[in-house]
């Protein structure tokens, strides 16, 4: 009798991990399938296009020398921002965009991973040595955004910060008139 009662509390227990062990697995898959789901479906991730920028040349050459960062108004209308973000700032510190105007970021860092993201808006990516990142934005009013360094990246972290300073787009079209490359960091 007792060794009945034995075998049947085994078969139950065998039962239950089986089922257990089956539910555990369509979980995983479950999982998988959504992770290949959002990064091929949607797109979210990888990049679509994956360009590069030698970090140990930034200053020397190529398109994120001093005199070509900031804004600037393209042929087609849109404004680009060129920055580079470094231990422990960003360049420019300042930088400002019109209103109502497609804005294409193109950023880079000089040195490790650094975190990229305006305050306010849905920009929010990183910086990678060795890699451009583009981020596409509009602005619809003017105003102020914090744009602080979200990715740890050495001891002076917390105190890398910029700021985008959105204007009207008159006023920058005409400012740009006056000069290739614009930003706020005098003001
Ligand atoms: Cu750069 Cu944190």
């Amino acid at each position: 009798m007792s060794t009945d009662a034995g075998h049947e509390g085994a078969a139950v227990a065998e039962r239950v991990e089986k089922r257990w062990a089956v539910l555990s697995v369509i979980a995983v898959v479950f999982m998988a399938g959504l992770a290949g789901f959002a990064g091929i479906h949607q797109a979210t991730m990888p990049q679509p296009r994956v360009e590069t920028a030698n970090p140990a040349t930034l200053h020397i050459s190529g398109e994120f020398v001093e005199s070509n960062l900031g804004s600037a108004v393209e042929p087609d209308g849109s404004v680009t921002v060129r920055m580079i973000g470094q231990q422990y700032s960003f360049a420019p510190a300042c930088v400002l965009v019109p209103t109502e105007t497609p804005i294409i970021i193109r950023a880079t860092s000089a040195d490790a991973v650094h975190g990229f993201l305006i305050e306010g808006t849905n920009v929010n990516t990183m910086l990678v040595p060795g890699y451009v990142s583009t981020v596409t934005a509009r602005f619809s009013t003017p105003g102020d955004h914090a744009m602080p360094c979200h990715e740890f990246c050495g001891l002076g972290h917390q105190s890398m910060w910029a700021h985008v300073k959105v204007i009207a787009k008159e006023e920058f079209m005409q400012m740009s008139a006056q000069k290739r490359r614009l930003d706020c960091v005098e003001q």
